[in-house]
């Protein structure tokens, strides 16, 4: 079983229809999806995929030598308990938002990651339209939703990780089992090395790599304005004894001021549809949701709508 790979560029032509089909059912059914054809030129992908590779080399490799996720993993096979870590992932990751401090070392990085962002954050904009109109609501939706009404107050961060091999891949994840907290969900794996795989009908199925396809997926934002038609998926990353994953992954998320609650129209649908009110999910400010899923991310998911609809 393999996720949806889906055309973008065939939303453009005859196959409109079909193509928007096709991402209502990757948003409903699976939470997870690839594109092709996504717009994004391919030279600049291989450029994104080099400053980072040597990014890592260059101002991360050593520095994971002695990392928690080292120090722990040492502990716990001296002490051969065959115990598993369950409190650390094995990950090296730096997050690029418009207004931190980014890598300066190597070459090319921090032209090339802008320059991608730039790119990404166009491309989230246009996912987010297709799903307004998927779910009936009026075109932009999503994105003023995800901006706290009109303007560029969206929070738009890309993390780059790299999930370095590991010498006892049983032992722990590279990221334990998770769903995003936030909105639109756009990331660039690995051409070879696999990892992430998410939970479907009760079952962990991989994220094929598909060289220079971008994986689409949606957060807990999504799932509470759609009221529940788009769930988020639970997802994690294996490690692997051999190959250093790299992945990066863009968020299109509400700045945390931000108010977020099932759009009325999905609520006066699901009335219509069940002949009960039926609002799902409780209306909050999304940086108290942050503050509980900070506590929580490990965690089911559900008991966080329920705090945050009780804060
Ligand atoms: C995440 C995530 C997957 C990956 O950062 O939330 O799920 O492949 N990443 O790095
Ligand atoms: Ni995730």
């Amino acid at each position: 079983m393999a996720i949806p790979v889906i055309d973008f560029s065939k939303l453009n032509g005859e196959e409109r229809a079909k193509t928007m089909a096709r991402i209502a059912n990757g948003c409903e059914e699976w939470g997870f999806f690839q594109l092709v054809n996504h717009g994004i030129p391919e030279e600049l992908l291989e450029r994104v995929k080099k400053v980072c590779s040597e990014f890592y080399k260059l101002e991360r490799e050593e520095g994971f030598k002695d990392s928690r996720p080292i120090r722990l993993l040492n502990e716990l096979v001296e002490k051969k308990s065959g115990e598993k870590l369950e409190n650390v992932d094995w990950e090296d990751v730096i997050t690029l938002v418009d207004d931190n401090e980014w890598p300066s070392k190597t070459p090319g990085f921090k032209e090339t990651m802008a320059e991608y962002r730039k790119e990404l954050k166009k491309l989230a904009e246009k996912v987010m339209e297709v799903m307004d109109e998927n779910l009936g609501l009026p075109k932009g939706y999503i994105k003023k939703a995800f901006n706290d009404g009109e303007g560029d107050n969206a929070f738009f961060g890309t993390k780059v990780s790299h999930y370095p091999p590991c010498p006892h891949s049983e032992l722990l994840n590279g990221l334990r089992a998770h769903t995003d907290a936030g909105g639109v969900i756009l990331l660039f794996q690995d051409d070879k090395v696999k990892g992430l795989q998410i939970l479907k009908d009760g079952e962990w199925i991989d994220v094929q790599p598909l060289p220079n396809s971008i994986v689409i997926n949606t957060g807990d934002q999504i799932e509470v304005l759609s009221n529940g038609k788009y769930k988020s998926v639970l997802h994690r990353v294996m490690t692997s004894p051999d190959g250093n994953r790299r992945s990066i992954a863009s968020f299109y998320n509400p700045p945390l001021k931000a108010t977020i609650a099932p759009a009325p129209q999905l609520v006066e649908k699901a009335n219509q549809d069940d002949l009960e009110i039926v609002q799902a999910y409780p209306k909050f400010v999304f940086g108290d949701y942050m503050s509980v899923y900070a506590e929580q991310k490990f965690l089911p998911k559900e008991p966080r709508f329920h705090a945050v609809g009780a804060m």
